[in-house]
């Protein structure tokens, strides 16, 4: 009998010749973050029940997306795919699916590693990998898990623009700017409706303060990005975040109420992105109004606290913003039981999440210098509980902004030098510079050291 593979010659159990063409695009959706694969995958699930990928598929979607009533639906799939014949690759990714069903997000990358290690063209499984990387904070995985894929990816490989976008994103996350920006430059020159490529150069003109570029960049090719595309909301708060940084706070409003926040049914991670652009706005000062509580409504109706730090960070935020206090206390509870759940969110949380969720509540009391107090020991070490650079930042921000309203002249005058070194034309650096009484880049005779060294002008 013919063995059936997909479009880059891994053999695939339980299948035929079309579904497993359908199979290869509904993956090359998810690498794009465009279409809809959790459809595609039920469809093939639908017409051959036996195709284990197709499960594993419909499983990795599920765990990864976030939603709390996801690990029953992934767990039913892991079980159709593990009661089927299945090559070692395909027993590969249901072990690692099942590691992440249990919690053990460490464990389910490790797994997921080998497999991309013994088939480096399997791109589910190095997206997969990738998004775990992201999720757990491993930066050093976000570069190295590609690179080392890279090589058996040639300039013909369908998908090679995912691998380059996720290199890209890699190469970002460890501050290698000028490649990753190639990296995404040469995906999106493939595929322009890659939206993980967007996104990684998006972030590479955030980490550089390159703002009205950025702008620039997200708006000059809107359709390429914001069609049919499940990474569009993060995306729009990409360019929030350029407006926000400009001062251009009209913008940012317009794009919360618009894009960001305007969504029939909001996904996790649309909350999230909610809940970070609103706590900029108001660490800013900025009264965002009814809008904490509809987010807070809408973290009531789609979210269960205690799955995963990282979320309950972003709730509490909705929760401080909006007054809600019963919330902030359920939270509180729920992640007291999560301290002692089997699984990495146990550390996730005890490490970064319950001392920043303390630190929230404590600055929506007005006690900054206990914020202060509980971000300080934990700031170096906040990539652990998953999330980017840019999206972490929200921890910097928070911590520089207790220390002036707590009255901790000298704490802040040093935060606020920190963020004038790694973004020296920013104009909300420039703004906490003078805030802080810093000389030199918020004035005209720049002295810093910048300046000095002729690293920029
Ligand atoms: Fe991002």
């Amino acid at each position: 009998m013919m063995t059936i593979t997909d479009i880059r010659g891994h053999a695939l159990s339980g299948t035929n010749r079309d579904a497993a063409l359908a199979y290869s695009d509904a993956v090359r959706q998810f690498s794009m973050f465009s279409g809809d694969p959790v459809s595609a995958a039920d469809r093939l699930i639908e017409a051959q029940p036996g195709f284990v990928m197709a499960h594993a598929l419909k499983a990795w979607l599920y765990l990864l997306g976030g939603a709390p009533a996801a690990i029953p639906v992934a767990r039913a799939a892991i079980l159709a795919g593990e009661s089927v014949p299945a090559t070692t690759q395909e027993r590969g990714h249901l072990a690692a699916l099942g590691h992440l069903a249990a919690g053990r997000w460490h464990e389910a990358s490790r797994v997921i590693e080998d497999v991309a290690i013994e088939h480096p063209r399997d791109l589910l499984a190095l997206i997969a990998g990738h998004q775990l990387d992201y999720f757990t904070g491993n930066a050093r995985l976000l570069k190295e898990r590609i690179a080392r894929a890279l090589p058996n990816w040639s300039q013909d490989t369908p998908g090679r623009h995912a691998i380059l976008a996720m290199h890209a994103f890699g190469l970002e996350e460890n501050a290698l700017y000028d490649q990753a920006e190639r990296q995404g430059r040469a995906a999106l020159a493939i595929e322009a409706g890659d939206g993980w490529a967007r996104h990684a150069v998006a972030h590479v003109l955030e980490m550089q303060g390159r703002h009205d570029e950025g702008i620039t960049f997200m708006r000059e090719d809107l359709p390429s990005w914001t069609t049919d595309s499940f990474l569009a909301v993060h995306n729009w708060w990409h360019l929030a975040l350029y407006h926000l940084e400009l001062g251009q706070i009209d913008e940012v409003l317009a794009l919360v109420d618009g894009p960001i926040m305007g969504g029939a049914t909001p996904q996790i991670m649309d909350l999230i992105d909610a809940s970070a652009m609103l706590w900029r706005l108001h660490l800013r000062g900025i009264d965002v109004g009814p809008r904490w509580h509809r987010l807070a409504d809408s973290y009531k109706a789609g979210w269960s606290a205690g799955g995963y730090a990282f979320t309950d960070f972003h709730a509490v935020m909705a929760f401080v913003g909006a007054g809600r206090r019963e919330m902030i206390e359920q939270t509180i509870e729920a992640q007291g039981i999560a301290l002692l759940a089997a699984g990495d969110n146990a550390d996730f949380t005890r490490e970064v999440g319950y001392p920043l969720m303390r630190a929230l509540k404590a600055f929506g009391d007005g006690h900054y210098g206990e914020t202060v107090r509980l971000i300080r020991p934990i700031r170096s070490l906040a990539a652990r509980f998953g999330g980017s650079n840019a999206q972490r930042d929200i921890i910097d921000l928070t911590l520089i902004e207790a220390a002036f309203r707590s009255g901790e002249r000298s704490l802040a005058k040093a935060l606020a030098a920190e963020r004038v070194m790694a973004k020296h034309d920013s104009p909300l650096a420039k703004l906490f510079a003078r805030r802080a009484g810093l000389q030199g880049c918020a004035g005209t005779s720049c002295t810093c050291p910048q300046c000095a060294a002729g690293i920029a002008a």
